[in-house]
């Protein structure tokens, strides 16, 4: 049978495509054009129908790069490179129920993650994604150039360590590494290193203050950032199917798992892959 090309449909103007027509178990070399296209392109990219096992969705992982594993969180018994988002009925926390992006509390913050459904509630559960180009792209030239020679520091002690916000919930029992928590300084606005754009590079859930700034002081300007990259002209939500996967790039978007499924498991799988220190 002759195999389909690969096509890219937007999802909302503002972010996010669904690549069709490619089968992420045996994509074609063309097939892999197009999808780092759009990975570059837009910063998330979603498949539908896919029937990935857990060898071959370790396998297009380590396609893009090497398999950064997460510290901290539960990890799927048999595959270790495999991260489990899980949440059972009896539970009330989920885990990314807030705007954030993976690791940037690293000095060389993940490329990207790509996370396969397993298990869904009936209804919920989706994950919505914001678009950090546009994001840079809508603040007024004043506040850009404000923001151009600033960094950031991002922290994970307040979500993973001891007191952390998982450690004193109901997910305490699978995170781990607690005492591995650190922090990294990284620049407010990033030149991609795919794309060569320009985009916002902090986040409500690890970034903590702008460097030589106090809390306090930053306390302001982060949340009005914060707000404006939310936007819903610059977001998106994915509605999760059987068979759905979302490959998101942690350097130009950032993502948030709704909680609105309480009293029905939900499973994802998530690999994480490394990526390069940010200029
Ligand atoms: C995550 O934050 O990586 C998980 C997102 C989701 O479960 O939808």
């Amino acid at each position: 049978m002759e195999r389909q090309t690969a096509t890219i449909r937007k999802v909302t103007p503002g972010c996010g495509v669904e690549v069709l027509g490619v089968d992420l178990a045996n994509p074609s070399n063309s097939d892999m054009e197009t999808i780092r296209a759009a990975y570059r392109d837009y910063g998330v990219i979603f498949f539908r129908d896919q029937t990935l096992t857990p060898e071959e969705h370790i396998a297009f992982a380590r396609r893009w790069g090497e398999i950064d594993i997460n510290k901290f969180f539960p990890a799927n018994g048999e595959y270790p490179e495999i991260a489990e988002v899980r949440k059972e009925k009896e539970q009330k926390v989920n885990i990314g129920g807030g705007w954030h992006t993976d690791h940037s509390y690293d000095a060389a913050p993940a490329m990207g993650s790509i996370l396969v459904a397993r298990e869904l509630p009936e209804t919920g559960g989706d994950t919505l994604f914001a678009d950090m180009y546009k994001a840079y792209e809508g603040l007024s030239d004043g506040l850009k150039k404000t923001l151009e020679g600033l960094k950031a520091v991002h922290s994970n002690a307040h979500v993973f360590g001891t007191a952390g916000a998982y450690k004193s919930s109901d997910q305490a029992s699978g995170f781990k590494g607690e005492s591995m928590v650190g922090e990294a300084v990284h620049p407010v606005v990033i030149t991609h290193p795919l794309s060569g754009r320009k985009a916002l590079y902090v986040n409500a859930a690890f970034t903590t203050h702008f460097e030589g700034w106090t809390w306090a002081e930053s306390k302001s300007l982060l949340e009005y950032l914060y707000a404006h990259a939310a936007s819903p002209e610059f977001t998106c939500r994915f509605e999760w199917r059987e068979g759905s996967v979302a490959f998101w790039d942690n350097r130009a978007t950032w993502h948030f798992a709704v909680n609105d499924y309480h009293g029905e498991k939900r499973l994802m799988h998530r690999i994480t892959i490394g990526g390069v220190p940010l200029q």
